[in-house]
């Protein structure tokens, strides 16, 4: 009697304990499969939405996650005045900070943005949240200087107006973790004329004396 009940309580011991040993395998499997390739794509090869636009994440920059490190000066520069439909480069520089490597996320409120080499890439569905941004592919290493430089294009809109070019730009130790880095943003107003024409009144007289038949 008192046997069986000993036999009873170790059959009913190694039963739990196969339960929880299965238990955990399947969460491990299923964090794995979650957070895996997922973690990877969006944060060191590049993350949208984090650029400084108050349209995404209220304006929040990489340092919602990144802050811990020496914050860097991130400055944008390029024309300020360009032509409807042309197409012109635009730089961010990140300076001190890390001094050791970078990224970034660029957003437009007009035009679109092109990748000007390797070190960038437009952000596209399903990899990114959000269509369309220009981010890093993978962390660029700083320049003798310690400066991290991305150069990119971008083709204003077909119609005149002013457009806002947003830049944040992350110093990171390059520890492939959050700790150590900081970041800090940019913001460009540019303003898109109409192509540059010739003004109505220098047809006139070629008009008027073709009317009189010259
Ligand atoms: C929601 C949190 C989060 C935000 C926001 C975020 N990151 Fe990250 N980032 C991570 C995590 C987590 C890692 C480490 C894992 C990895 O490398 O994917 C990381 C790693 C990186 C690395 C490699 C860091 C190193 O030291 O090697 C770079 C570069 C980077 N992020 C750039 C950016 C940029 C640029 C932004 C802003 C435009 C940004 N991140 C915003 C979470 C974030």
């Amino acid at each position: 009697m008192g046997r069986e009940s000993v036999d009873n309580k170790g059959f009913g011991y190694w039963t739990g304990l196969g339960i929880v040993l299965a238990s955990a395998a399947i969460a491990l499997l299923v964090s794995v499969t979650a957070v895996g390739p997922g973690v990877v794509h969006a944060f060191s090869h590049g993350i949208t939405g984090r650029s400084g636009n108050p349209g995404t994440n209220e304006g929040t920059i990489c340092t919602f996650c990144h802050r811990s490190g020496t914050i860097p000066t991130v400055t944008l520069g390029g024309p300020l005045s360009v032509a409807v439909g042309s197409t012109s480069t635009y730089r961010l520089t990140i300076s001190g900070g890390q001094r050791s490597g970078g990224g970034l996320d660029v957003s437009v409120t007009g035009g679109t943005l092109l990748s000007g080499g390797a070190d960038t890439r437009i952000s596209a569905a399903p990899r990114d949240v959000i269509d369309g941004e220009l981010v890093h592919s993978g962390t660029k290493a700083a320049d003798g200087n310690g400066n991290v430089v991305f150069d990119f294009g971008w083709r204003a809109p077909p119609s005149a107006g002013s457009v806002t070019m947003y830049g944040a730009g992350n110093s990171v130790d390059r520890s492939i973790g959050v700790t150590g880095d900081n970041a800090a943003s940019a913001t460009l107003i540019i303003t898109v004329l109409e192509a540059a024409s010739i003004s109505p009144q220098a047809f006139l007289p070629l008009l008027l004396r073709n009317s009189e038949g010259w």
